[in-house]
């Protein structure tokens, strides 16, 4: 099995920005502003309007070869991507075993929904759907009545790692590829050490961090210079 680890960079010839790049999205927002929970309860307007930008152009973006390639490799190998992404490029290229753990622009859930135990299950509200347009100001769950909002996690919220099933695949893995990610978001980045006895490890980064490096074979440089080369020496290996 091979598992894919992905951040902002694997999106970014898609004409996706990454965030800390330069030019990247928390140069541009206030990330306090536009994607804490305080911000929702301070001006729900502007954390709206910022999630609406990326609604607009991620449904306009086109997945490219590292996406593309992905979806080849799956073709060939038990392959699960887990993303901090929250575009759907790698759907749109064809990936079927996709775990956003940082949820989906393109999915709208209740203010109330929260990451809590069952126990406490009266203090939420499960509403979650499909979107083909943005929130708006005012658009409310038909289901309790409070506001809802986009289906992505913010900064300050819990992130669902899928522990249960990173603990059944973990001995299952042969090659762990992390692409395009700072891993400077925990608790995403602590894949890296979860993973960190598997038998080999690429990560592909054109300006990676390179004290995440140890164990790692440095493919340095973009997503889709690399990744459909990786793919093709794997498929062939595999064959
Ligand atoms: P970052 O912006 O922190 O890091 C992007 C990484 O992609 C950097 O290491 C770049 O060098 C690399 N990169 C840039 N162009 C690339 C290319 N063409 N091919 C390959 N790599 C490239 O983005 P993330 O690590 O994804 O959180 O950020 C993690 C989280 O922080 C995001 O999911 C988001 C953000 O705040 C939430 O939305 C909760
Ligand atoms: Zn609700």
């Amino acid at each position: 099995m091979i598992v894919i680890f992905s951040g902002a960079g694997l999106s970014a010839e898609s004409g996706i920005p990454t965030y800390r790049d330069t030019g990247g999205v928390w140069e541009k927002y206030n990330m306090e502003e536009v994607a804490t929970p305080l911000a929702w309860m301070q001006n729900r307007k502007l954390v709206l309007d910022f999630h609406a930008e990326d609604f607009e152009y991620m449904q306009k973006c086109q997945p490219n070869a590292a996406h593309l390639a992905i979806a080849e490799l799956a073709n060939h190998v038990d392959v699960v991507c887990i993303t901090q992404n929250i575009d759907t490029l790698l759907e749109k290229a064809g990936v079927k075993d996709i775990w956003h753990i940082h949820g989906r622009i393109d999915y709208q859930k209740c203010e109330w929904h929260f990451d809590i135990p069952p126990m406490y299950s009266d203090w939420q509200c499960d509403y979650k759907s499909l979107i083909n347009e943005p929130v708006k100001l005012g658009d409310l769950c038909p289901k309790c009545g409070k506001h809802l909002r986009p289906d992505v996690v913010w900064f300050g919220e819990a992130v669902d790692m899928h522990v249960d099933d990173l603990y059944r695949i973990q001995n299952q893995v042969d090659v762990f590829i992390v692409v395009g990610t700072s891993a400077q978001v925990y608790p995403a980045a602590n894949l890296l050490k979860f993973f960190q006895n598997v038998p080999r490890k690429y990560f592909i980064d054109p300006d990676p961090n390179t004290e995440l490096l140890d164990g790692f074979t440095l493919l340095k440089g973009k997503a889709t210079k690399y990744l459909p080369a990786l793919v093709e020496s794997l498929k062939e290996e595999l064959a």
